[in-house]
């Protein structure tokens, strides 16, 4: 029996994470094994009713599982960043999910927008490091136009500070990105041990041309970590570079690893090429804590409650939290069962297809059963 907490969040996330319940039950039944559901209910409606984002409690309770089932958070009645920062940033930075995967393949029967690439030349993986770089949160923003309407005020501000206070040249932000050695490490051992169970290529991302501070600490831990994994084929990529080659060459990649930013920005990019936001699934992982697996689009919350969004994201990052629990016979049928759902065309409309979420969920829970 695997416990597993489930957060639906705002948007479709509640009618995602349903479609993703359910074939992940589908795969209990065939490999013998029991999930148990806890739903916590934290999202835009929560925080508005109660102010709070993420409560002492909440962070206790779902300590308690290895597992957390994420569908999306935001929502156009709360500002920007608030949801984000408050609650998925909070959530990988508490249980210092330090690793971001995010698996770009093309399936057999979507189509890529690169012309003449096959599900061959589409596979691999991007290693995100998660709780780092310019995430860390350490900035500040000051000298801020003051505003008046006041033109007493004014005539003080001028004469006592001799500013004019309704010019804003002089305002001033910055925000600062943090590499650590151990940080750098830990996430290019994950990528290294993964390389190994797969096509033994590690590419690593970076900016070092130009951020040779941070990154240069970034290429020294894995030019010393390259030395104890002989095996592996290892190269340096500038982020710049790589989108190109994401596009022009994407076979030649095998396991990527990336700092937080610029996996942030290649990922849209990777989820592009693999047919689409609706397809790319993401984990969250602390190899000793607690994990969490994720669709990496967003709430759309435009299509909420319509039952038309695409589950297939959130079914897939399904599949890599059985993987991450040890059922790779079940993460896999969850693989196949998704591919055998767009071969047979019971698919959603953004693939081009006319089923809703419920019926495109239901049709791969079957094949999962049915072991198609
Ligand atoms: C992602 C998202 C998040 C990120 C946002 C919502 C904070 O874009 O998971 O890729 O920047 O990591
Ligand atoms: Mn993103």
């Amino acid at each position: 029996m695997y416990k597993i907490a489930a957060i639906g969040g705002d948007g479709i996330g509640p009618e995602i994470v349903a479609e993703g319940k359910k074939v992940l039950e589908a795969a209990g039944e065939r490999f013998s094994f029991d999930i148990g559901w806890t739903d916590f209910n934290i999202g835009a409606d929560q925080y508005l009713a109660t102010g709070r984002l993420l409560s002492e409690e909440d962070l206790k309770e779902l300590s308690k599982f290895r597992a957390i089932y994420f569908g999306a958070i935001g929502d156009p009645r709360v500002q920007p960043g608030v949801l984000e920062k408050g609650i998925l940033l909070a959530l990988r930075f508490y249980f210092d999910q330090y690793v971001n995967l995010r698996p770009i393949r093309l399936l057999a029967g979507v189509e890529t927008p690169l012309a003449g690439k096959t599900p061959a030349d589409i596979d691999f993986v991007v290693v995100r490091e998660n709780t780092e770089d310019f995430y860390v949160g350490i900035g500040s923003r000051f000298k801020k136009r003051q505003k008046t309407d006041l033109a007493v005020d004014r005539e003080l501000y001028s004469i006592s500070f001799g500013l004019d206070i309704e010019s804003d040249a002089e305002e001033v932000a910055y925000q600062i990105g943090v590499v650590t050695r151990e940080g750098a490490r830990r996430v290019q051992t994950y990528a290294f041990d993964l390389a190994m169970k797969r096509r033994k290529k590690l590419t690593s991302v970076d900016k070092a041309n130009v951020l040779s501070d941070i990154y240069g600490l970034w290429r020294e831990v894995f030019t010393e970590t390259a030395a104890k994994y002989p095996a592996v084929i290892t190269e340096f990529t500038f982020v710049d570079a790589i989108t190109m080659w994401f596009v022009k060459n994407p076979e030649w990649f095998d396991v990527v690893v990336t700092p937080n930013m610029f996996g942030d920005i290649i990922t849209d990019l990777g989820a592009m090429i693999q047919g689409g936001l609706g397809l790319a699934p993401g984990g969250n992982i602390n190899p000793k804590g607690t994990s969490m697996f994720e669709p990496i689009h967003g709430s759309a919350p435009k299509y909420k409650g319509m039952g038309v969004a695409n589950p297939i994201a959130t079914i897939w990052a399904g599949s890599l939290l059985l993987d991450h629990l040890g059922e790779h016979e079940a993460a896999s049928a969850v693989v196949s069962a998704i591919e055998q759902s767009i071969k047979d065309g019971v698919v959603t409309r953004d693939l081009g297809g006319e089923v809703g979420t419920a019926k495109a969920g239901s049709y791969i829970a079957t094949c999962v059963l049915k072991g198609k």
